[in-house]
């Protein structure tokens, strides 16, 4: 028997946030989000090196692995582009099949969950709300509140990424600040 006393991962309490050895930490900026938001002419305006958001990842399996599990932090910077919130691009699994859970720990936002016919329904993300989402749903998180947004998710590790449906197509909402307020706006395609 063995005991580890000091776990390879670890959740920071204070900022909410995921760290491990094997961490690895993706940024997106204003200028890799090309298409994603619906006033290209705005983003294209914008500094293309400001972040959107970024992801602290842990795979304490390779990717593919059935029956393993990947567990990350997400942090979405506050801001607009336009009057759009600034969210994450959003995508459906890969692996159909595979369904997720993400979980809030600062800040507040919403949860956009599609279905492959295109309906939809939103949640709201806040410091301990648990969001499942189930097979065959695209899914998206939009920062609406007035700080940053952070949120942790865990998905299996085949699970894989469909970012090209998302790209292509669009969710079939938008969520937009008109006065102050979170408007969701149905859209047929983007
Ligand atoms: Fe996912």
């Amino acid at each position: 028997m063995s005991i580890d006393h000091v776990s390879k991962y670890k959740f920071n309490i204070g900022d909410s946030v995921l760290y491990g050895t094997d961490t690895i930490t993706t940024q997106k900026k204003i200028g890799d989000l090309k298409d994603v938001f619906q006033n290209e002419g705005e983003r294209s305006t914008m500094n293309q090196e400001s972040i959107v958001y970024s992801v602290s990842l842990l795979q304490p399996v390779k990717a593919g692995t059935i029956g393993g599990l990947f567990i990350g932090t997400s942090i979405i910077e506050q801001g607009q582009v336009d009057k759009e919130y600034y969210m994450t691009k959003g995508h459906f699994h890969q692996n159909t099949s595979s369904s997720e859970f993400y979980w809030g720990t600062h800040g507040s936002g919403m949860v956009l969950m599609m279905k492959q016919d295109r309906s939809f329904h939103i949640e709201h993300m806040s410091p301990g709300s648990i969001h499942f989402i189930p097979a065959e749903t695209a899914h998206r998180v939009i920062n609406t509140g007035n700080e940053k947004l952070i949120f942790n998710a865990c998905w299996p590790a085949d699970a894989g990424y469909d970012y090209d449906t998302i790209y292509n197509e669009g969710f079939s909402c938008r969520i937009f600040n008109h006065n102050g307020s979170p408007t969701i706006i149905e859209t047929d395609k983007r």
